[in-house]
């Protein structure tokens, strides 16, 4: 940090050699707090004519954790550099987000910034901010069926599904299984939540041949995501379908071996049925996504596995950098990842994503598998969280 501010110092005395070499030091800093100051001191180099204009931030919902997270990141960027933020959360109800974007919209925002509930729904209301002229960027769940929509800010979502599968096959060492079976249960996401297939995607996609081989089985025989879809990634949904799943084939002693949640939320409810209605006495791999506190506490606890953590304070900085890079009536392309200087990796993806109505450029950010052993490295040691004295994880927001 003291070496940016050094840099900033020789860059105002026009020591442009210096510079260079400055810059270049930089590039290895990795706290949250020093990704979150060389972002800063990024987008104070960019052009200011956008600086004072209004940026209205449309999140879902409070009730599920991360939301929160992204809401006071986002908030807390574009505040830092000048701009003046409206931030709203639209109780997981489409109706609610329609009117909250209708409100942003009718206060003149320059920049939109949208995490959809249904992605399926804000068609109209987006047509309308269209029509003036104010851009839109689908931030983490992709807006579907609309031309309103410049860019997607998000992370690799299919990865994150990989991830779970990975570790699910890893820990189970289903590779060198030979005549053994291991059954295992799918817990996927919203279907109104376009990250959700991705999700499921991922994770089937490797763990399909074990199920062809036989080495897999699905005892409940649900295997496709309409199958195992949980609205609003609802956590007493998830529960109740589990117990179901557990009353129905396990009661007779049949043994669970995994439980493959696509994220922190139906994990819980998941993690809470096992507890309450599974009578066999292994332990039961259970996958999670967001790092949500009181998973991660079960994680410390034994009682979930693994959740795939996504650093959303980055998520919110590379949206700062775009949506001013937008608001400087620049063209984003690949190159604003390095123009941009960010310390956390990124790809500019312009084929995986598309929305019905065109094929929306990505930054899609990497994702990272956390576990007992790696949470202190991921989460502690990078800012994210600060370890309490009661031995969990807390974020720091
Ligand atoms: C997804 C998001 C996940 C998870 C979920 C529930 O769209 O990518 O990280 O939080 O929503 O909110």
């Amino acid at each position: 940090m003291k070496l940016k501010k050094l840099c900033a110092f020789l860059a105002a005395g026009m020591l442009a050699l210096s510079l260079v070499a400055c810059t270049d030091g930089n590039t290895t800093a990795t706290s949250a707090e020093s990704q979150a100051d060389s972002s800063k001191a990024e987008s104070d180099a960019a052009p200011t004519e956008s600086k004072g204009s209004k940026i209205g931030i449309s999140m879902p919902t409070k009730s599920l954790e991360r939301w929160n997270r992204d809401g006071s990141y986002l908030e807390k960027e574009f505040t830092k550099a000048g701009y003046e933020v409206s931030l709203t959360y639209s109780d997981n109800k489409i109706d609610q987000q329609v009117k909250d974007i209708e409100g942003l919209i009718a206060d003149k925002v320059n920049l939109l910034v949208v995490a959809a509930i249904d992605g399926e729904s804000l068609a109209q209301v987006l047509a309308e901010a269209k029509s003036q002229n104010i851009p839109v960027i689908a931030y983490d769940r992709l807006i579907m069926n609309t031309d309103a929509i410049s860019y997607y800010v998000s992370f690799d979502n299919y990865t994150v599904g990989k991830l779970q599968g990975e570790f699910v096959a890893e820990k189970l060492d289903l590779a060198n299984a030979g005549d053994k079976k291991f059954n295992i249960e799918f817990t996927g996401g919203d279907p109104a939540d376009n990250n959700a297939t991705f999700f499921f995607n991922g994770a089937m996609d490797v763990i399909k041949p074990y199920i062809e081989s036989g080495t897999v089985v699905v005892p409940s025989g649900q295997t496709t995501f309409e199958q195992v879809g949980t609205a609003q990634w609802d956590t007493a949904k998830a529960l109740s379908r589990f117990q179901n799943i557990l009353g129905s084939y396990y009661s007779d002693g049949t043994q669970l071996d995994a439980a493959l949640c696509s994220n922190d939320s139906t994990a819980l409810g998941v993690t809470q049925a096992i507890q309450s209605d599974y009578a066999g006495t292994n332990e039961v791999v259970i996958t999670g996504q967001d790092g949500d506190e009181a998973n991660l506490a079960n994680i410390i606890d034994g009682k979930q596995t693994m959740t795939v953590y996504k650093a959303v304070a980055n998520e919110a900085i590379a949206t700062l950098d775009l949506g001013a890079a937008i608001l400087n009536n620049e063209k984003p392309d690949a190159s604003l990842i390095e123009k941009s200087g960010w310390s956390f990796d990124c790809t500019y993806d312009t084929s995986s994503y598309d929305n019905g109505a065109a094929v929306i450029p990505s930054y899609l950010l990497v994702p990272v598998t956390v576990t007992k052993d790696n949470i202190q490295k991921e989460l502690v040691d990078t800012g994210y969280y600060t370890m309490g004295s009661d031995g969990y994880p807390h974020p720091v927001q």
